[in-house]
């Protein structure tokens, strides 16, 4: 039975059905343009070895992405799981049990809150602050104990489409003590254009204490490959690689982001349309008067002028998927992914047919 400490992800389409109408899913941060094209190869190719054990520790994964981080992580450095999702899950079990703490930083990727209910962990919010939902460094520092082992940020920021400066990133980790590791999440780090925007990667290469979050759900298209990893110093990196179940990846979700890393142009195409897409929503959403934030994701948070659920239930009978963010501590708010240019030009109009 579900209980509150679940994570509760985004409906699939098969969920809905609205009788003749196209469903256009913009609920789910995914990739308008499928997955890359170097991937759906790769799996072609290895279809016939899924009779076979893939390596033990996914050693030869790991030896890629250290190839794709130029080398300057070690194969050692990486945490593989079978998504972000159990990333944050494996971190979660590593790191924290009833007598510890973490912190979050609402409005937040639901994960960071419920998972360190399972094993009886405090979870402490110290919300975001200000129209740029900043970090309230304060906050953060004055709610730190000895017990306190993890404190998750995410940039840029799920659901707010926010980032957090590097200036910001600095500041915390200068007064952060050294029993607390810091998770930064940035599954969606391909999408950020902001120019004082910083990725975990210096941090890490910096010894500092950081653990990085990364998906190939996002931005690479593999979300129902449900693959991603996460990157820190070879002493966090082991811990945790050990602490997972054996052989937990499959030997094709492996080979398919193989395949994605090596598909810059896929991305390069994907990073175009988004951004370009954003300010055509952007101009549509100004001349409807709807309130909504800038982001630097592939996703925009919007205010309507019902209730979320409202909108959501008026908004699939036009055809479109969008997620309420209750669960997310933005009570009055949607998000609406960025689609291709067809899906945004029918989240429009639904939206002017609606309000
Ligand atoms: C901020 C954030 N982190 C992690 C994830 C996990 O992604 P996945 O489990 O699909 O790899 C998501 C997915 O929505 C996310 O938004």
């Amino acid at each position: 039975m579900p209980t509150s400490t679940s994570y509760k992800g985004g409906k699939s389409k098969d969920e809905v059905s609205v009788s003749g109408k196209k469903i256009y899913k913009m609920s789910s941060n995914e990739n308008p343009l499928g997955a890359s094209p170097r991937a759906m190869a790769a799996l072609k190719k290895h279809l016939s070895s899924i009779s076979e054990y893939p390596p033990p520790m996914d050693y030869r994964f790991r030896a890629k992405l250290s190839e794709y981080y130029n080398g300057v992580l070690s194969p050692d450095q990486f945490v593989t799981t079978n998504s972000g999702v159990a990333n944050i899950d494996l971190i979660i079990r590593g790191f924290l049990d009833a007598n510890s703490e973490c912190i979050y930083c609402s409005p937040y990727f639901s994960a960071y809150a419920g998972f360190p209910k399972k094993v009886g962990a405090k979870a402490i919010n110290v919300p975001l602050v200000g129209e740029k939902f900043d970090l309230d460094i304060r906050g953060i520092e004055n709610a730190i104990t000895e017990k306190t082992s993890l404190l998750f940020i995410t940039s840029p920021n799920n659901p707010t489409g926010s980032y957090i400066p590097k200036s910001q990133v600095d500041e915390l980790l200068s007064i952060l003590p050294e029993h607390v590791l810091l998770v930064f999440d940035e599954v969606y780090y391909q999408y950020a254009d902001a120019e004082d925007y910083v990725r975990a990667l210096p941090y890490v290469l910096e010894h500092k204490n950081v653990i990085a979050i990364n998906s190939f759900s996002k931005a690479y298209g593999l979300a129902g490959m449900r693959i991603g990893y996460s990157y820190a110093s070879e002493e966090v990196a082991t811990y945790l690689q050990k602490l997972r179940i054996p052989f937990m990846l499959n030997t094709l979700s492996m080979e398919a982001a193989i395949g994605a890393m090596q598909d810059n142009e896929f991305i390069e195409q994907t990073v175009a349309l988004i951004h370009k897409e954003k300010k055509f929503l952007y101009q549509e959403l100004d001349a409807i008067g709807m309130e909504y934030w800038k982001t630097q994701a592939n996703f925009i948070m919007m205010r309507p002028q019902m209730t979320p659920v409202q909108f959501e239930a008026r908004m699939i009978e036009e055809g479109i998927m969008v997620r309420p963010l209750p669960g997310f501590g933005a009570p009055d708010c949607v998000r609406v992914t960025i689609g291709a240019h067809e899906a945004n030009e029918a989240f429009i109009n639904a939206l002017k047919k609606i309000s």
